[in-house]
Order: structure tokens, then C-alpha cells, then sequence
């Protein structure tokens, strides 16, 4: 790791205006970017993919984050593990498609064989001394909040408990065990990932950017933020008694600025996030029988943001490539036994969301474009409109700024560190 980037990237957060954008370097800068990754984005708890997807034992996907790897797999137990997608002979990828169904993962190199709990299972002309023993799948951190998988990298990984058992009780109501992925959008977008989550947690752009959204949506999601109008205040007090009667949780978390869950009602006598607001699958999610439960609204900081309605879900992946490159990932999930054409309808199911993604990506390279250039200054997040933005660069910086203190050459002041 090299000290000047840990320096000047903390240097350059401690003298930062509170509350404006990040300076450009955090924004395209490939040193500060791989410093950032291995020091606090992987460091985190990662949304990695739904459970569902790897239904049966044997069942695995890749999931790559930067120039990390990773395997998530369904063992012979039933659990989920994850290790690094790198075998212990001599390192090579061993799954090298999206996701596959083995007994045992095999590398393609010189056909070493890994159990699905990682030991090592079968080599060839490796010598009688050698103890395959020592020889296990590097695992990575794994933890599953509703169906929902997140992992870690840190070998410490902590704080998972919390964080489930905080927003479980949004999000169980809904079954998403028990649900099936119908429709994936990949979008690569040419933009930092924290310009994708800054574009996503603000709704300033909404009314310019986004017509098939902005007739379902508020701009806020905050029951108890100053802005929101006294119609939909009146709103959601109704809706919160109908869901107090349903045991539906709704009230906004408040356990940690690093995730939240929130249900919200739609506005307009709308169910669900289709053109015309009914619900686009006739198969409700879960064993829910209400149509009516607005959205919970579901926020998993550095890389994720979802959407759990009655009818389906919409969950978002945002993955880092590089500086200026991230993966972000949409998928539409409908009850398990939900049929094409019979319960939902592909196009109804996803035409929103798919747009609004579309024009989010649009808005996140043309901010890049500009933070390029030689003419970007920090600028002010709007105080009425992007808290949410404002949050997620305080949290950042705050978090960013933990992490490089103990790291930072301690000589210098952040003054002369920037000269
Ligand atoms: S690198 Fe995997 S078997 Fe050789
Ligand atoms: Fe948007």
C-alpha cells in the first residue's frame, strides 16, 4: 500500500468543505482508487446476490469486485459459504463463467478439485509429502438478511448481527427465499461507484430526468423529513395504521447511517412500480393476500439500494471495476411459482426501473465527464433536497477518514500533506 496515496487521500478529507462533493482525485484518481478498495470498500458488507439464485447444493456464482473474485455457493449442508475465486495450486480463477452447478468445483488449469466447503478434495502427482489439508478455498465472510447475501472480505468481519436483525422484520414479510430472479439488467456504467450511489440517493433530478419513475415516486423518503408535502404525510399516517394491523414494520430504522429500511405507500392509488401503478405480478410475493403495501425501501451502504413491493422486488448491485468504471446490476424478482404471461408480464414487470436505469446511467458518466476536467470545484449538496447524497459522503469521509488516521504519515498536517 503506498503512503502517499493513504497521505493524500487523507489529507485531502481533512480539509474538505463539509458537505460539498468530494475533491477530484476520489472521483478518477487509480492510486487512491485500489487504496480505496482494499482498505475500506471491501471492507464493508457487500451486497453480493438473492439467495434464490443458488437454490439447490451445488448451485454457485461469480461475483468480481474490483480485481477481487469471489464464489458464492450452496454447500452439501444447505448453507451458503464464499471463498476467493483463486485456486491454491498456483492461483488461477477457478470459476471463469457467470455461475454453473458442480459437486465439486474443478480448476481449469491442472484440474486440482475443491469440495463445496472448500478443502481440497484431488490433485494428481503432487508427491507424498503433500497434505491437502493445507490447501482449503480462501473463504470469504458471508451473511444473509432475508434472502438478501452480503460478504466481506475483512478477516475481522463484524456488525452483520445488528444490521439483520434490524431490517429482517421489513423484509421477511416478503418471502424473498422463496422468489426467483425473472430479469437481470448489466449496466457497465463509465463512472466512479460513488457518483452512482451519490446520483441514487438523491431525487433532485427526478422531475428533469426520469417521467416513467417521478409518477409512482416521491422525492423523499423520509417519513419524518421537513419537505415532504402534507398530503403524503396524511398519506403514509393511513397507510402506517393499515400495516400496524398487518404487523408490517414501517417506521424508518435508526440503528446506523450505513443502512436503513423504510416502508413507504405510493402515491395516486398506485400498488406497484409499473406504468399504470396495479401490480405487475397476480402472485404476491411471500403468503402476503394485500396488494397495497407500498415499498420497502431498502438501503445497504457503499453498494446497494432496493425496492420490496407486494407483487416483486427490485434489487440493485452497484460493483466497483475501476476508478472510473462500475458494474451496477438490476434484477426483477417475482414469486417462485409466479408463470411468464399467466401471473406477470416481462415487459410490464420491468419497464420502469429498466428506463430509470437507463437515465441514471446517463446522468452518472455526464457527471464524470465534467469532474474530469480541470475546471471541477467541489460543489454544495442542496440541503432540502440531498440529504440522502449528503449522508452517504458524510458517512463516507467519516468512515474513509477512521480508516486512514492510524495509516496516515502522522508528521505532516493534512496542509502539507495536500502541497
Ligand atoms: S492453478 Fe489450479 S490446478 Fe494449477
Ligand atoms: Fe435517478
Amino acid at each position: 500500500m503506498r503512503q502517499d496515496v493513504i497521505d493524500r487521500a487523507y489529507a485531502l478529507l481533512g480539509q474538505r468543505r463539509p458537505d460539498w462533493s468530494l475533491d477530484q482525485p476520489f472521483y478518477v484518481d487509480r492510486d487512491l482508487f485500489e487504496m480505496e478498495m482494499d482498505l475500506f470498500f471491501n471492507r464493508q458488507w457487500l451486497f453480493a446476490a438473492m439467495s434464490c439464485e443458488v437454490p439447490e447444493i451445488g448451485d454457485w456464482l461469480r461475483v468480481d469486485i474490483g480485481r477481487e473474485s469471489v464464489i458464492l455457493l450452496r454447500d452439501k449442508a444447505g448453507a451458503i459459504r464464499a471463498f476467493h475465486n483463486t485456486c491454491r495450486h498456483r492461483g488461477s480463477r477457478i470459476c471463469t463463467t457467470e455461475k454453473g452447478h458442480a459437486n465439486r468445483l474443478v480448476c481449469p488449469y491442472h484440474q486440482w478439485s475443491y469440495e463445496l466447503d472448500g478443502s481440497l478434495a484431488r490433485t494428481r502427482l503432487m508427491g507424498p509429502d503433500f497434505d491437502r489439508q493445507d490447501f482449503g478455498l480462501v473463504p470469504v465472510s458471508v451473511g444473509i438478511a432475508a434472502g438478501f447475501i452480503f460478504i466481506n472480505f475483512s478477516a475481522d468481519a463484524s456488525g452483520f448481527e445488528a444490521f439483520r436483525s434490524e431490517v429482517e422484520p421489513y423484509l421477511l414479510p416478503h418471502g424473498l427465499e422463496d422468489a426467483k430472479v425473472v430479469h437481470t439488467q448489466t449496466l457497465v456504467e463509465q463512472a466512479n461507484w460513488k457518483l452512482v450511489i451519490e446520483n441514487n440517493r438523491e431525487c433532485y433530478h427526478c422531475a428533469g430526468s426520469h417521467p416513467e419513475l417521478m409518477h409512482i415516486i416521491t422525492e423523499f423518503d423520509d417519513p419524518d423529513d421537513p419537505n415532504i408535502k402534507p398530503e403524503y404525510k396524511a398519506l403514509i399516517a393511513r397507510k402506517a395504521a393499515d400495516w400496524d394491523r398487518l404487523g408490517l414494520p414501517h417506521a424508518h430504522t435508526h440503528g446506523s447511517d450505513r443502512y436503513r429500511a423504510v416502508r413507504l405507500p405510493f402515491t395516486g392509488g398506485m400498488h406497484s412500480m409499473t406504468m399504470d401503478g396495479k401490480p405487475a405480478s397476480r402472485k404476491l410475493l411471500g403468503t402476503l393476500s394485500d396488494t397495497d403495501l407500498g415499498s420497502v425501501r431498502f438501503l445497504n451502504l457503499p453498494n446497494s439500494w432496493n425496492h420490496v413491493l407486494a407483487d416483486h422486488a427490485i434489487v440493485f448491485r452497484v460493483l466497483p471495476i475501476s476508478a472510473e468504471e462500475t458494474l451496477v446490476t438490476t434484477k426483477w424478482l417475482v414469486h417462485k411459482d409466479a408463470r411468464e404471461n399467466e401471473d406477470y408480464d416481462l415487459q410490464r414487470l420491468t419497464e420502469v426501473w429498466a428506463a430509470t436505469n437507463d437515465q441514471d446511467r446517463i446522468l452518472a458518466e455526464t457527471n464524470q465527464l465534467g469532474i474530469r476536467g480541470s475546471g471541477y470545484r467541489s460543489g454544495p449538496y442542496s440541503e432540502a433536497i440531498e440529504a440522502g447524497t449528503r449522508d452517504f459522503i458524510r458517512w463516507y469521509s467519516r468512515e474513509m477518514m477512521a480508516t486512514l488516521a492510524p495509516l496516515a504519515h502522522s508528521k505532516t498536517s493534512p496542509q502539507e500533506n495536500a502541497a
